[in-house]
């Protein structure tokens, strides 16, 4: 199959693409073989396929129900779940979590790393999402990231509930570092989470530091374990807003281990916007960590939507292009270069916190995924919310499914 007149990966002349078998095997300027299909894509942009690399979809499209949160913080959030969390059951995860998945496959998300509630006896949502991961995976590379969301040393049986999950089936080990009732717990619940990801050959992703509290600093302890336990780019900390509030000097010295420790970041822009800084009056804090300066000292990032339509988040529609487009104001990365190299946050860099860069990229020998675009460049598709007219899997379109 050859698909002729792509413009890849903001390139100014077009390319064309030979798949074989579900695979890239030629790029460049091509001429179709005899019977060989061919589809002209017109010289539109072509991406690698986008990749949500910090959700929560046991908790989508709940919001309003039973009540909604009408201050919009983070504590009426959790008392909203709380009445929501009773009616959690299987059959409803299932059928929210199908919506949801559908919603991001129309807009040319290929792979998804989901959190999981598992302070719960009964890991209902694990159990729901681990049954999903398999059923939704012709169009849909899920993730699932065991999540302590009360807490591994703060909640009852913390610690046996994350390692069952992990048992289960998870693919990553979370924590809560900065939810733990002490500083104590904090440190002693990251070497637990750690250890546990290591002795297991899983990846990690902690929520780290997601508060405004500048004095939260779980952030230089998974960094420092990243490093000791030979996990370094299978770590991820997720959020790390306590780093805005950072005072430089301190952030000066964590650099050097950042650096060395090879973690990666994921920024939740449109959701941290919107939480963080609540306990300010003026200035208020804008929340989101220090993602040009990590960019820029060579650190990898990737940015996520968090929530869609949820207790903590209203909005959201399963378009990576709201998160980019409101993680560049709010970071201040407006510049041309930026603009146009910000699709890496969605795709690239998000591979790597996925750490599934050996099968993911246009290049010959690698698996035929790609999205296109109405729109030249990531500038153009960007400033004009261009919509993603294609999303190609081992070279055929997906099928979006009804949402
Ligand atoms: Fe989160």
């Amino acid at each position: 199959m050859l698909f002729k007149n792509a413009l890849i990966e903001n390139a100014a002349d077009p390319a064309d693409i030979r798949v074989e078998n579900g695979i890239f095997t030629q790029i460049g300027a091509l001429s179709p073989l005899e019977g060989e299909d061919v589809t002209d894509l017109g010289n539109r942009l072509v991406l690698p396929p986008f990749i949500e690399s910090h959700v929560h979809l046991d908790t989508c499209l709940t919001a309003g129900d039973p009540v909604w949160n009408m201050s919009g913080t983070l504590f009426e959030g959790i008392e909203c779940w709380s009445k929501r969390k009773d009616k959690l059951t299987h059959e409803d995860i299932r059928e929210r979590v199908k919506k949801v998945v559908g919603m991001y496959a129309e807009h040319g998300i290929q792979y998804i790393r989901t959190h999981v509630d598992v302070t719960d006896p009964e890991l209902v949502a694990m159990k729901a999402m681990i049954e999903l991961r398999e059923e939704l995976k012709d169009i849909m590379e899920i993730q699932i990231v065991a999540f302590p969301q009360e807490g591994i040393l703060s909640f009852p049986n913390g610690k046996e509930l994350l390692r069952e999950a992990v048992e289960m089936g998870a693919d990553a080990v979370g924590a809560i570092p900065h939810y733990e009732f002490t500083r104590e717990y904090s440190v002693e619940s990251l070497d637990y989470a750690l250890r546990l990801a290591a002795d297991n050959d899983k990846l990690v992703d902690v929520h780290c530091d997601e508060i405004d509290d500048e004095a939260s600093r779980g952030l230089e302890t998974v960094a420092a374990r990243a490093l000791e336990l030979g996990l370094f780019d299978k770590v991820t900390a997720s959020h790390t807003t306590a780093m805005h509030s950072y005072n430089n000097a301190y952030v000066l010295k964590l650099m050097r281990l950042l650096k060395l420790s090879r973690i990666n970041f994921v920024a939740n822009p449109l959701v941290n916007t919107h939480l963080q800084g609540r306990a300010d009056t003026y200035p208020k804090r804008r929340g989101v960590t220090r993602v040009k300066e990590l960019t820029e000292a060579g650190i990898n990032v990737s940015f996520g939507h968090d929530d869609i339509r949820d207790p903590w988040y209203p909005m959201g529609n399963g378009s990576l292009r709201d998160v980019v487009f409101m993680g560049l104001h709010v970071c201040q990365m407006m510049g041309y270069e930026d603009i146009m190299n910000s699709y890496k946050f969605i795709t690239s860099n998000a591979a790597k916190t996925l750490h599934i860069t050996d099968h993911y990229g246009i290049e010959p020998g690698k698996p035929a995924c790609f999205v296109v675009l109405d729109a030249r460049n990531y500038y153009e598709a960007l400033s004009r919310d261009s919509k993603v007219t294609g999303s190609y899997k081992n070279g055929k379109k997906i099928d979006v499914p009804s949402h």
